[in-house]
């Protein structure tokens, strides 16, 4: 299909461009799976933005640095701040019905904030934003909203002849998930909001798709990509045996809730920052949480909030508290049990204030990108708002752009000649419960050299073979997702091998120090 422009990705940054560049452009969402399968419609807690009193743009900006420990680029912290204000008033105008006190939005509060500067709508924000959003984008006639379609690879020159060597990007061959035949999808310019890499961890709270595929493609195409190994790691997700990763929102510590040992019932925080306590940014809690797991031999430790009024902690709290009920846990009356598990992919592609990557026609905008806003640790909540600023950002760039980008030549069909039917489902299988295993294991919350480099020589076995597969076999969504996460798997044991320091996320044993200059990690294809 040829459109305008293409967006990969229906999520809060890919919904957010497109309702933006619809007003003038044809404009093609393609998703994996459903519409509503990415982070965005997970997301509990909330979106800061600067709206109470005595709340400033300025604390806003030292509490996203002082997260990111000094990581993070001022200018990018300060464009996107001072944008939070309107992205809410947009999303207010969408209909997101966001909880209210008196005539104001409520604030909650989360790890890491001075201040109340989280709007939300009860403990599941993501849901509402993501209905609002693709509302809006359902009524446009200007979007064309197409499903089930896996993005395999950018179109760039390398496929046209006459263009090649010019990384000038122009759409996106896509696996039809219902046929299993490959299209090509072109446009002048194209939007990768594809989420983050969550799921190269064996325990992540980020949904089955969030496999780096936007990473993969852009850096397969020739772009930059910045501080893989920024991976954020959430200290609550809910320990269960059967539900694997459900959150139990930083909004719990935020309104009281409290981090207990469950072997001797000591509040343990203090021992880590006497000063924040719970409310320390998350890298700090859930590196105590490690701790105190593997000092003690604990399968997880106890988040407890039963010492407020339970009419509260239901106001507050309604989805998890309804979920852990159908699990036999009520949180008003007892502790809930929870470990660390995988949660935001802090870098990504490389893009600038306008949401451009290094290659022509290529923009990015969302979780699979490094603005720079985050820099070693991501602030809570500021990763929507990140989604809405550069979503709009990079729309406003294509539409002033416009007449300076070219029509797309004539592009080949995608070559299918030399491969057959796949006859070995098991090895795909296979590999993503190894990569996803090795990486939980060899490169989670605390790192050594040695750990990294047996990552490094499992993962280059594993592209002979996942290459090998990728050569004679006709694509599934499956491996093209093994194939991706693959990759980011490599870029962020590459990457935590360069930084020879621990900041913020990245803590390794054989370089406890934080240096003196924040320097971003950047591999160049
Ligand atoms: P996503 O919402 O992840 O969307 C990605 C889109 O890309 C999807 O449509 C997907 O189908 C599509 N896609 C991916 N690969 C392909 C492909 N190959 N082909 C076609 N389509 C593809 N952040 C906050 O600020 N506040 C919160 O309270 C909060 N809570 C969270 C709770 C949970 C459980 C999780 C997991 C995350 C939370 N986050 C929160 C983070 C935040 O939700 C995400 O960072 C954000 O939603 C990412 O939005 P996005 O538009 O970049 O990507
Ligand atoms: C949470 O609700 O704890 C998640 C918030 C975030 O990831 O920003």
């Amino acid at each position: 299909m040829q459109a305008d422009v293409v967006i990969i990705g229906s999520g809060a940054a890919g919904l957010t461009a497109a309702l933006a560049l619809a007003q003038q452009l044809k404009v093609l969402v393609l998703a994996k799976g459903t519409l509503t399968g990415g982070s965005t419609a997970w997301a509990q807690g909330g979106i800061a933005a600067v709206l109470g009193t005595g709340d400033t743009f300025e604390d806003h900006i030292r509490d996203t640095m002082v997260a990111g420990a000094g990581l993070n680029h001022r200018e990018t912290v300060e464009f996107v701040v001072e944008r939070a204000p309107h992205a809410i008033a947009r999303l207010v105008e969408l209909g997101v019905p966001f909880n209210t006190e008196g005539e104001s939005l409520h604030l909650t509060r989360e790890g890491g904030h001075s201040h109340r500067r989280i709007v939300h709508v009860d403990d599941a924000t993501g849901w509402a934003v993501q209905q609002a959003l693709l509302t809006a984008a359902q009524a446009n006639p200007n979007i064309t909203l197409l499903p089930g379609r896996t993005c395999i690879d950018l179109i760039t020159g390398r496929h046209e002849a006459r263009y090649s060597g010019s990384g000038r990007v122009w759409g996106v061959y896509a696996l039809d998930e219902a046929t299993g035949k490959v299209e090509a999808h072109t446009g002048r310019a194209t939007l990768l909001a594809t989420g983050g890499a969550g799921r190269v961890y064996q325990f992540s709270t980020a949904p089955r798709g969030a496999t780096g595929d936007g990473i993969a493609m852009a850096w397969r195409a020739g772009a930059r990509v910045a501080n893989m190994e920024m991976m954020q790691f959430h200290p609550t997700c809910l320990y269960n045996l059967e539900v694997k990763n459900f959150l139990i929102t930083e909004a719990v510590r935020g309104e009281g809730g409290r981090l207990l040992n469950p072997r001797t019932g000591k509040r343990f925080m203090a021992d880590y920052d006497a000063e924040r306590l719970e409310l320390a940014p998350r890298d700090v809690v859930a590196r105590a949480i490690d701790s105190e797991i593997k000092r003690f031999g604990l399968d997880y430790v106890h988040l407890d909030i039963s010492h407020m009024e339970p009419d509260f902690v239901r106001h507050h709290f309604p989805t998890i508290h309804e979920k852990l009920l159908g699990l036999g846990i009520d949180m008003t009356r007892q502790p809930i049990p929870v470990v660390p598990a995988q949660h935001y992919t802090c870098g990504g592609v490389v893009i600038d204030l306008a949401g451009r990557t290094d290659l022509p026609g290529l923009y990015a905008a969302g979780e699979c990108t490094d603005s720079g806003l985050h820099g070693a640790n991501r602030l809570a909540s500021n990763s929507l708002l990140e989604c809405f600023v550069f979503g709009e950002a990079a729309a406003a760039d294509i539409l002033d752009r416009w007449d300076a980008f070219d029509e797309p030549p004539p592009i080949r069909a995608w070559d299918e000649s030399r491969v057959t039917n796949s006859d070995e489902e098991v090895v795909i299988k296979q590999n993503w419960t190894e990569i996803r295993r090795f990486m939980w294991n060899y490169v989670g919350i605390v790192r050594t050299t040695r750990r990294l480099e047996r990552a490094q020589h499992r993962i280059k076995l594993l592209f002979e073979e996942v290459n090998d597969y990728y050569g004679h076999f006709r694509v599934s969504t499956d491996l093209i997702e093994l194939r991706n996460l693959l990759q980011s798997a490599d870029l962020i044991v590459r990457s935590a091998l360069r930084r020879h320091e621990s900041r913020g996320l990245h803590y390794t044993l054989d370089y406890p120090e934080t240096l003196p200059a924040a320097v971003d990690t950047v591999l160049v294809p």
